[in-house]
Formats: structure tokens, C-alpha cells, sequence
């Protein structure tokens, strides 16, 4: 492989430059971890099914004309995107309640919320990634009004798109969480939705069994995550043609 520059590493995935200036190739590793890095592990497979789901997550979006930094992948670990300023904050959006949301109001998991709720975090890892308010994101800059209508808008479009496309394959989206970016057209900025969208970045339960078919399965140790990641895939008819893991029963239709 050429030679390329590496302009970040985090905790799943690692940008290089990409061929075109304004452009940069995301690799998606197999690495898995929770609570802040605590938990770590290698999970074959699990960067082929996120670059896999992450692309017809974005494809879908960009189809019903949700911008986003997505252009196109390269192989079975590597997408273009376009380059952009990440806004510092992660924008969760839930329907039903899980995880921290469960934790901080003493509501039972699994609860559907009155309306979906959008929280945003300041993505810090030395921090890890506080809850912050409208009030914070302004008085710090980290975003502009105008900014914080379009990310709310963004990220309720995201909800819609990715909880029917989810529901028409017998799965429930429980939260997600996206991240939003800058991109520079001459003088004027848009906001696009980047980073990734895969079951490492959403709460996804079968909605019959209940089954978790998301991160979870991998912070709470509750079997295989390449498994699981694998059945959102098959359900959204997006199996890679090669098997992430080879030697596994593989499901025919
Ligand atoms: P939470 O309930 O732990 O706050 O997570 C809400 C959603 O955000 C859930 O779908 C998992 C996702 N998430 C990330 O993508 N990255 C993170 O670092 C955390 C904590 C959550
Ligand atoms: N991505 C975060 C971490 O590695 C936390 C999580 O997803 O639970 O630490």
C-alpha cells in the first residue's frame, strides 16, 4: 500500500489523507471499547461490518437529502469522505430510554419517551464527554445558534430515516448518537453528518425478543458483537461479500 499520511487515530477508526485535497479516507479498525476506553478488545470482523452499515446508513440519508461528509468506499475497511471540522459535541437522540438516560432519571430501560430527546455531550474523553446544555454550547462557541437549529433538525431527520429503515427489518431503534461537521464551500459552511452510523454508535433491540443487536452486547458481555452486527446487516440485505469471519455458519437466503 502507498504511502499515506495519518491524521488521526481514535478509538475505532483512523483517518489518513485522502487522494483529493478536502478529502480523507476513514479505516475502520476492529477495536471495540466502553466506559471511556476502560473495557478494550479485538473483535474480527466488527471493522468491516461498521464501514459496511456506516455506508448504507449515509447512502440512505443522502438519498432523502440528509447532507452528509460520506462519499464513497474504497474496500471492505476504507470510505472517502469529505474532510471536516468536527463540532465538539455528540448528539444523542433517544426513544426509548437506555443506558446513561436510565441511570441519571432512575427510568425503567426500555421505556418509550414521550417524544425522542436530544442531549448533546462535549466530546472530551479526558472528560468523558459531559452532558452539556444549549446554555454551555453557546457560551463556550462550540456552536452557534443558527448551528444548533440545524444540528436539532439534522438530527431528528437522522431519527425518522434510521427508525423506519430499522423497523422494516423487525428492529428497534432504541438512541443513537451522530456527530456533525463542518464543510467549507467558498465563504459559505453547511453541516453534514459524518463520523460513522453503525451499531457502535446506536442502541438497536429486535423488536419480538428483545435481543440487543448493538454495542451493548460487547459493554455489558452479553455474547458475540460480530454476531450481532452480523444479523443487522443480513436483516438490511448489506452482508459483505466476504465473511468477516471466516469458518462461521453462514446464513443463506
Ligand atoms: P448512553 O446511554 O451511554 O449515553 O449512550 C447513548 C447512545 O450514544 C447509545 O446509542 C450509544 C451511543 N454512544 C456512542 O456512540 N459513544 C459513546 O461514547 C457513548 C457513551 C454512547
Ligand atoms: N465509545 C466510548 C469508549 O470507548 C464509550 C462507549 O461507546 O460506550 O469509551
Amino acid at each position: 500500500m502507498a504511502r499515506r499520511k495519518k491524521i488521526y487515530e481514535g478509538k475505532a477508526k483512523t483517518l489518513y489523507e485522502g487522494p483529493e485535497p478536502g478529502t480523507i479516507v476513514q479505516y475502520f479498525k476492529d477495536d471495540a471499547t466502553a466506559f471511556n476506553a476502560e473495557k478494550h478488545d479485538v473483535i474480527e470482523g466488527k471493522g468491516v461490518l461498521n464501514n459496511i452499515l456506516s455506508e448504507f446508513f449515509m447512502l440512505g440519508l443522502g438519498q432523502i437529502g440528509v447532507p452528509t461528509h460520506f462519499l464513497k468506499r474504497l474496500n471492505m475497511r476504507e470510505q472517502l469522505v469529505r474532510s471536516c471540522e468536527i463540532i465538539p459535541l455528540e448528539i444523542i437522540v433517544r426513544n426509548y430510554a437506555a443506558g446513561s438516560l436510565c441511570k441519571r432519571l432512575g427510568i425503567d430501560e426500555g421505556t418509550q419517551l414521550p417524544r425522542p430527546i436530544v442531549e448533546y455531550c462535549y466530546k472530551d474523553d479526558a472528560l468523558g464527554d459531559p452532558l452539556v446544555t444549549e446554555e454551555h454550547i453557546a457560551a463556550f462557541g462550540w456552536a452557534s445558534q443558527q448551528d444548533m437549529d440545524d444540528i436539532l433538525s439534522l438530527a431528528l431527520r437522522v431519527n425518522d430515516f434510521l427508525s423506519g429503515v430499522m423497523l422494516a427489518v423487525g428492529i428497534r431503534l432504541v438512541d443513537f448518537k451522530i456527530e456533525i461537521g463542518r464543510v467549507y464551500d467558498g465563504d459559505f459552511q453547511r453541516l453534514v453528518v459524518a463520523d460513522e452510523i453503525s451499531p457502535d454508535s446506536c442502541r438497536l433491540w429486535d423488536i419480538k425478543t428483545g435481543q440487543k443487536l448493538d454495542k451493548d452486547v460487547f459493554r455489558r458481555d452479553l455474547g458475540s458483537l460480530t454476531d450481532a452486527y452480523t444479523e443487522v446487516a443480513r436483516r438490511l440485505g448489506v452482508m459483505p461479500n466476504n465473511p468477516p469471519a471466516p469458518g462461521k455458519p453462514q446464513l443463506v437466503n
